[in-house]
């Protein structure tokens, strides 16, 4: 392992003082900074912070910029970096003369302004945060004093994220109301027999594509309300820094919840869909149409959807129709199943999503932009590359090549998160799909025994202490 310490406080582990402030000037910044290959490996926190701070003749580059507002995260709190960095940017012009720190503010501002601009664009959620919506305040005022220009920037800039910021509680609101009316039980679904009065999926959509692309924009509706910064969240959360609890239990990860709970909905409608109809041949077409779907949601690279249509099929209350699906081909879904195996750290998963992600990259049309990822096998590779690596050394300095290989994860996710949907949206079939009420888990037991008896004791005693 070839390092090359740039400066000599590398090697001796000095670990600076908390709350130390550097002396302005981009050298002095480095300081505790170790780099390899011209990339950065490692710093104390203290580095890090300054690292960001812009001067007259110093920005950080765009990846550092994301990286360590994406990560930073795990070790101060969103609202303690941006207090300690603007204040670091308006201190280090101060010189005791009043014209010349006017002069040398004006030439920083744009920077400032530029600097608060990505923060905002890329993680507007973590200006729901009051006190960081009043820093901003604070920041647009000082600038006013200094620049016209950068002070209507920092205006124009905080009316895109109170306009990003009110989409998001629209949608939060939007979501907790389908929830609701999803979470009604109507008598219709308590019994079979009554289960004609509810509608099925075939019936309301009976074009397998059309059906995917419905799914696909679901899929793509929720994943770009998803904030980069609540996959780190997720274990910020686990061991939140004791002075920040009340900041990471607030709904932090909301988005990325909500985005898990419709994997779960759309497993068990797809598994209410089977287990409902009383004919067999019924059971049987939907089975083979969603079959049909999960090839379509292959074929568009949704490949979400396409797994939570395998996991409502492999449900024990569905797999165990024996006599139904003695009535389907299956061929075509043992290959989907064979490409969504979990053996080998799921390889030809991995292999077809790095198929969809070039296919992505050099797409003709909005079509084969998209590659909708496993969402929750995304979750656990992050949450793995976080657990099975330490974030400081051992001299106190933070893993920073940690940092790029979480930042490297989350931002091939952005790019998949941004993908408009090109496909017509049918309200009728949307409206269907995330608001119909669907079986619980024994209420989808008892479902399927109506639909074929127990074939074993231990089916027999399983019904009769559901019942
Ligand atoms: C599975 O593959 C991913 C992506 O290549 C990798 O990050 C992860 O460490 C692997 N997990 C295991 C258990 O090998």
């Amino acid at each position: 392992y070839l390092s090359i310490y740039l400066y000599q406080s590398c090697r001796n582990n000095s670990i600076t003082a908390k709350g130390r402030i550097y002396p302005h000037g981009v050298t002095a910044s480095y300081g505790e900074m170790c780099y390899h290959d011209n990339s950065l490996v490692s710093a104390s926190l203290e580095a890090l912070i300054q690292h960001l701070v812009p001067t007259v003749d110093y920005y950080p580059d765009r990846s550092y910029v994301f990286t360590f507002l994406l990560s930073s995260r795990l070790f101060l709190h969103p609202y303690e970096l941006m207090t300690r960095v603007c204040h670091l940017c308006v201190e280090q012009q101060r010189s005791g003369d009043a014209l010349l720190d006017k002069i040398r503010f004006r030439e920083v501002a744009p920077k400032l302004v530029q600097l608060l601009t990505e923060w905002t664009e890329t993680f507007p959620y973590d200006f729901r945060d009051e006190r960081m919506m009043r820093c901003l305040k604070d920041m647009t005022h000082h600038v006013a004093r200094g620049d016209e220009y950068s002070w209507r920037a920092m205006q124009q800039m905080t009316q895109r994220l109170i306009k990003r910021l009110s989409a998001l509680g629209q949608y939060e609101e939007a979501v907790a109301a389908l929830n609701t009316v999803a979470m009604e039980r109507p008598a219709s679904l308590k019994s079979k027999q009554a289960s004609g009065q509810r509608s099925d999926v075939m019936s309301v959509c009976e074009d397998a594509f059309i059906l995917a692309q419905q799914l696909t924009h679901i899929e793509l509706d929720r994943l770009s309300f998803i904030g980069p910064e609540e996959f780190i969240q997720t274990f910020a959360m686990k061991d939140p820094l004791e002075n920040h609890k009340g900041f990471f239990r607030k709904r932090k990860t909301s988005n990325l919840e909500a985005y898990i709970n419709w994997f779960n909905r759309l497993s068990y409608l797809v598994a209410t869909e089977i287990c409902m109809p009383v004919k067999k041949k019924h059971r049987a077409r939907i089975i083979e149409f969603f079959i049909d779907v999960a090839q379509e949601c292959f074929n568009i690279g949704n490949f979400n959807s396409l797994m939570a249509i395998i996991t409502g099929m492999n449900m024990s209350p569905v797999s165990r129709l024996k006599k139904t699906w003695s009535k389907v081909n299956t061929d075509k879904f043992e290959i989907l199943e064979h490409q969504m195996d979990p053996s080998s750290n799921f390889s030809n998963y991995r292999t077809a999503l790095r198929g969809a992600t070039q296919r992505s990259e050099t797409a003709h049309s909005s079509q084969e932009k998209i590659v909708i990822p496993f969402f929750s096998l995304l979750i656990k590779d992050i949450y793995f590359l976080n657990e099975g690596c330490a974030s400081r050394l051992p001299n106190g300095h933070i893993n920073f090549e940690k940092l790029w290989e979480l930042a490297k994860q989350v931002s091939e996710f952005l790019v998949w998160r941004q993908v408009i949907c090109p496909f017509d949206r049918d309200r009728r079939v949307l409206q269907y799909l995330v608001t119909t009420p669907v079986f619980s888990e024994d209420e989808l037991h008892l479902a399927s025994y109506e639909s074929e008896g127990p074939e074993n004791n231990m089916e027999k005693d399983s019904r009769r202490s559901l019942r």
